[in-house]
């Protein structure tokens, strides 16, 4: 408790570069204590950064900027909620033509985000899948990290934490045709499946409660 948004994990996966997921309470000095809404909202939805900077896509802002402008409010105040915690980070460091790719995924926003239709099933679905960035590992990406073609939710990209490919989600028989509603409720709220043998899930990036 009380370490929520400190950021600090990093990653160092050459030597020219190294990763640093900031500090996201309102400390002023090494947090958002100092950054405008507006800056949160461009680097949250849009992709850039405080200082103008484009960020990696591993930050899914292209999954967030369908977030709606209420919900982007409602993750902003709630931002400005926690503790204020005083983490001194480094400054991250890219390779120049890593940081030149990333400058072309940044989109800005110029037309407002309505709230999503919650009335239905599947669109208020679609909304949270967005914001769950569930294709992120469940769509297959190409080289230049765009979806592949046809094959939304059909899995295989491999995650190297856990040592396997994300599962096709699709109804078809190699995807979870089988699963009822049950089985899928089960599946995100537990990680396992149930029924006899059955073992449990990795946590894959799903948050398993
Ligand atoms: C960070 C990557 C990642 C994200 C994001 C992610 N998943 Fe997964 N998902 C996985 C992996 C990996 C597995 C396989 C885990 C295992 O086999 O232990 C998995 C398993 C599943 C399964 C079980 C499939 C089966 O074969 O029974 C379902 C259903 C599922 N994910 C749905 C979702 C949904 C819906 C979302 C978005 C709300 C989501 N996942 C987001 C990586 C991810």
């Amino acid at each position: 408790m009380g370490k929520e948004g400190i950021g600090g994990d990093s990653f160092h996966p050459d030597p020219e570069t190294l990763v640093v997921v900031p500090n996201l309470t309102p400390d002023p000095d090494t947090g958002i204590g100092r950054w405008t809404d507006d800056q949160l909202a461009r680097a949250i939805r849009e992709g850039i950064g405080h200082d103008g900077r484009a960020l990696m896509p591993m930050m899914p802002y292209r999954h967030f900027r369908h977030m709606s402008d209420e919900d982007l409010a409602s993750v902003i105040v709630y931002l400005r909620s926690l503790l204020p915690v005083r983490h001194v980070l480094p400054h991250g460091k890219l390779p120049l033509t890593r940081q030149w790719k990333y400058n072309r995924y940044p989109l800005p926003l110029t037309v407002e985000v309505p709230e999503p239709d919650l009335s239905e099933p599947i669109r208020r679905g679609a909304y949270y899948v967005e914001l769950g960035k569930c294709a992120d590992c469940h769509t297959p990406l190409d080289d230049g990290n765009q979806y592949l073609a046809n094959l939304d939710f059909a899995g295989g990209n491999f995650l190297d934490e856990v040592q396997k490919a994300a599962p096709n989600l699709t109804p078809d028989a190699s995807g979870i045709s089988y699963y009822d509603e049950a089985t899928f409720i089960r599946v995100m709220r537990t990680g396992t499946e149930g029924g006899a043998g059955s073992t449990r899930l990795c946590r894959g990036g799903m948050s398993v409660r």
